[in-house]
């Protein structure tokens, strides 16, 4: 028995260079070591015959709710729900409550997600117009993947919603900032359109000017300072043929969710289950969002896995909060998506594992490389699954993606060097490192 290897994948399907190619990979402890035939032998060694095997799956953006509403999701949870859909990386968002504004607060939650996360993590930080100063001294903070801007409210009470803020958040930050786009003035201004008990106004009420208003003005401000912004959650039209004009500074996400359903169907079928900011649209929104991955315009997909109970989600619109679970199912959606068609394998190993590595910096991930971290999904391509709300790791026990059936289902989640979960079952605890940047 050599020692050379601590886990050791046989006969898989990686994803490697833009291809799948057949060969071994030799792990020892957090790192590849080896690409190619293995003849020794290894404690661990994992099967993958008939698997693919592509770089950990990275999810940008999602929602847990510690410190504040842990009833609906708490970093253990949130990060069990992410290797249960193969997820190996997340970055985690600041509009906790208290929010993530500032360091005592952000060393809280570095604290608070040392060894109880099964996946690997970092936080945003979250501006507000108090802290816009302190937003150029982030440089090396560990575990911090950037600066989160909600220039538009949604849960919680984050907010920078003046130009001058905007601004000020944009020109001092040293970090990618990330930007929730809704335009506030026209939130308020709207108020008007929401029926109350109707959730199909809810994109009547958050309209594509609003979130069009403010992607306008953002990108505006970057191009002005040359800094880098990235929009979170885009689903209109109109902003994937701005965005598509102005790269230079920008990269932009969209979700599983905005690819997957669209209204007016989405409403009847989930009433306010459906119900997140920026809403689901309409199918000229889904097909142009589409069109955009088909033709590599958009740069990285997040779930924006946002747990509310079903209590909560049951109240009547618009008392009922916005947002939906997602870390355990994007995956699963996005590899049926490439199963039907819809894009291709290479396209979603770019968009879940290689860009958001070059946008945010994280060092040695995002591909299947001698040297890299070796975190991994093991998919087996061919199984099929319904999903079911009994499924969900997530506290708030439910999915957007009840009974909907995919092709295509992570079999096998590898973060840093070890097997945390195989065929459904968690097998050890708490792995998850902060990321590097
Ligand atoms: O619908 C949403 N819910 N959108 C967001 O941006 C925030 C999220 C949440 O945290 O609930």
């Amino acid at each position: 028995m050599s020692n050379n290897y601590t886990f050791i994948l046989k006969n898989g399907l990686c994803f490697i260079n833009g291809k799948l190619l057949k060969t071994d990979l030799g792990i020892l402890n957090n790192k590849i070591i080896k690409i190619g035939d293995i003849k020794e032998n290894s404690q661990n060694i994992y099967d993958a015959s008939e698997k693919v095997i592509l770089p950990g799956i990275i999810d940008t953006q999602v929602h847990f709710r510690e410190p504040g509403s842990t009833n609906a999701e708490d970093l253990e949870s949130g990060s069990r729900a992410a290797v249960l859909g193969g997820v190996t990386s997340l970055f985690e968002m600041p509009n906790t409550n208290p929010p993530t504004s500032n360091l005592t607060e952000f060393n809280k939650k570095l604290k608070a997600a040392k060894n109880r996360m099964h996946s690997n993590y970092a936080f945003y930080f979250g501006a507000t117009p108090q802290n816009t100063d302190q937003l150029s001294d982030l440089k090396g903070l560990e575990g911090c993947c950037g600066i989160k801007l909600f220039a538009g409210s949604s849960t919680g009470n984050l907010l920078v919603d003046k130009e001058s803020d905007i601004e000020k958040v944009i020109s001092n930050s040293n970090r990618i900032v990330s930007i929730h786009s809704e335009d506030e003035d026209i939130i308020r201004l709207r108020k008007k359109f929401i029926k109350k008990g109707d959730v199909h106004s809810h994109p009547e009420w958050r309209n594509v000017e609003c979130a069009m208003s403010s992607t306008r003005r953002v990108v505006k401000i970057a191009e002005r300072y040359e800094k880098k912004i990235h929009v979170l959650h885009v689903t209109t039209k109109e902003e994937v043929e701005f965005l598509a004009m102005h790269k230079k500074n920008v990269t932009f996400e969209t979700t599983p969710q905005h690819l997957t359903m669209y209204a007016p169907d989405c409403y009847n079928q989930l009433g306010t289950y459906a119900q997140m900011n920026p809403p689901l649209r309409t199918k000229e929104h889904y097909d142009k969002l589409w069109n955009a991955i088909k033709n590599d315009i958009v740069d990285v997909l997040g779930s924006d896995h946002a747990p509310h109970t079903k209590e909560e989600k049951n109240r009547e619109y618009p008392n009922s909060p916005s947002g939906m679970p997602g870390v355990q199912t994007i995956f699963p959606i996005m590899i049926n998506h490439v199963n039907t068609g819809k894009l291709s394998l290479s396209q979603l190993v770019k968009l879940m594992c290689e860009n958001p590595c070059k946008i945010f910096g994280i060092k040695n991930k995002g591909f299947i490389k001698e040297g890299y971290d070796a975190d991994l999904t093991i998919v087996d391509m061919e199984k099929e699954v319904t999903i079911k709300d009994n499924m969900i790791a997530s506290k708030c026990g439910w999915t957007p993606f009840n009974n909907y059936k995919v092709k295509g289902f992570p079999v096998g989640t590898v973060v840093n060097g070890i097997l945390v979960m195989s065929d459904g079952k968690i097998l050890i605890n708490s792995k998850g490192k902060p990321l590097n940047f």
